[in-house]
């Protein structure tokens, strides 16, 4: 029985708070176990999670200053975690075979099992606390404010990992985007929307290969990723928020395995324009860009403002889902308080930031990357399925390099350790959704795009990607090396 849109609050997630602060850092202690949610009416859902919530706890860190985060993994199956859109180095990034091992765990346990004979099994150079049931991260956090999200990345395993709850927001401020007038506090609020299906009995519904999760990837007819027939926002079907006729900052993630929107709100306020954009994957633009809808796909975020005061009272605004359909084309809603409001003390200035031009012209190389699918060998970077040790590109530190990313099918393209920015999508400029600082940018079918990153510190080995989970455990994924 799915539960009638609307009806249940928006939760905004819990801020985690530091188990100390010092001088150099500020450490954080999270532990990864099962938990039994209330998503739907009278019933509960198995999922594995962040300290018993989806989403985790919000991580707030402040650039510059270091975050340590101690993850304990009580979940019966090894994990990894991935900051996405931290400039992290090597040892903490992630990388997919670098275990985060279950608690009571000793080789051979189901979780562990399931690992053997792939290759890369070594740990991949973590220098860190690999103890069974314990593995700390560490993040410089030398990054301007931005929406980051972690989640699991385990090799072969992110797509179900993340669909039974493994994500939470890490937030970073910074001074300069504390010094403008944006809405902050209770209007400020990070929106994780994530579709999910639900068996009879409440839990979730993920198409793996068999039921111990031994084998990566999903039965044929999910090749294309795994779509569920509920939205969630925050982890509620369908949420429903009272709001003020104040200014909103929402931060949008589109935290779905597969799922596309095209986001909208329902009416649209008089003179439209009603998602004014303020900040991308890497934090703030240079200008607000005022949309009427936004494409989002799997892992990138949007933060917008939107103006209630543009609203009578007593509004129902819908935050639609153009490319949905039934249960998926509608994500939640905003009720626009009655009552009459305080002044607005917030406003959107005309210029946010500053973000220098990309410099394709200085680039030390120039990479193409296909995303293709292989008969024989499914999803390929470049025609190799991922293999972990066996980069697709060696990359000079201290160099900029310009990457074009060539598709066949629909793909969102996440590079780990650095944003980049959109120079070109087909020859031409890029589109309306590719502004300012990206880590994920989506590639439409038979489309190329061309980014321009510097590649500035940290050597190691990361990662190049498709979001879409299903095509990353099923090999879409390639490793570059810096030095
Ligand atoms: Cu959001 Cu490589 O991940
Ligand atoms: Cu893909």
């Amino acid at each position: 029985p799915l539960p009638r849109p609307y009806e249940v609050p928006l939760p905004v997630p819990s801020r985690l708070a530091p188990v100390s602060t010092s001088g150099a850092a500020d450490v954080y202690e999270l532990t990864q176990r099962p938990a039994r949610l209330r998503i739907l009416p009278g019933l509960e859902t198995d999922a594995w999670t962040y300290d018993g919530t989806f989403p985790g706890p919000t991580i707030v860190s402040r650039s510059g200053r270091r975050t340590v985060v101690r993850h304990r993994n009580e979940l019966p199956r090894p994990t990894v975690v991935h900051l996405h859109g931290g400039h992290t180095p090597y040892g903490s990034d992630g990388y997919p075979t670098a275990l985060l091992l279950p608690r009571n765990s000793t080789a051979g346990t189901a979780g562990a099992a399931g690992m053997a004979g792939m290759p890369g099994m070594s740990g991949a150079g973590d220098a860190q606390d690999t103890a069974a049931g314990q593995r700390t991260y560490t993040y410089p956090m030398e990054q301007r404010a931005a929406t980051l999200w972690y989640h699991d990345h385990r090799m072969g395993f992110t797509g179900p990992n993340v669909w039974h709850g493994l994500a939470g927001f890490h937030l970073v401020h910074d001074d300069e985007e504390e010094a403008l007038p944006l809405p902050a506090g209770e209007r400020d609020i990070p929106l994780l929307i994530a579709d999910r299906s639900f068996a009879a009995d409440g839990s979730f519904q993920y198409p793996a290969l068999d039921a111990g999760q031994r084998t990566a990837g999903v039965t044929d007819r999910y090749m294309d990723g795994v779509l569920g027939d509920v939205v969630l926002v925050n982890g509620a079907p369908w949420p429903v928020l009272e709001t003020q006729r104040l200014r909103y900052r929402l931060r949008l993630l589109n935290g779905s395995n597969a799922r596309r929107y095209r986001l909208a709100l329902d009416p649209a306020p008089p003179g439209g324009g009603a998602l004014v954009q303020i900040g991308g994957d890497g934090g703030l633009l240079e200008r607000p860009l005022a949309h009427d809808t936004l494409d989002i796909a799997p892992a990138e975020r949007f933060d917008v403002v939107v103006d209630f005061a543009r609203y009578r009272p007593g509004t129902r605004v819908r935050l639609v889902n153009r490319l949905g359909s039934g249960g998926t084309a509608t994500v939640m809603r905003f009720d626009v308080s009655g009552a009459r409001p305080p002044a607005d003390d917030s406003r959107v200035p005309d210029r946010l930031s500053t973000i220098p031009a990309p410099r394709a012209d200085r680039a030390a190389a120039t990479r193409t990357f296909r995303f293709q699918r292989r008969a024989g060998s499914g999803w390929t970077i470049n025609g190799r399925p991922y293999e972990p040790g066996r980069p697709l590109a060696t990359v000079r530190l201290g160099t900029t390099e310009v990457w074009r990313f060539v598709t066949d099918f629909h793909h969102p393209v996440h590079l780990h350790l650095n944003h980049f920015q959109v120079t070109a999508r087909n020859g031409r400029s890029p589109g309306p959704y590719d502004a300012g600082w990206k880590d994920t940018v989506d590639l439409r079918p038979a489309e190329s795009v061309e980014i321009v990153t510097r590649f500035t510190d940290y050597p190691g080995r990361f990662l190049l990607h498709c979001h879409n989970l299903e095509h990353e455990d099923m090999g879409m994924m390639a490793d570059f090396v810096t030095e």
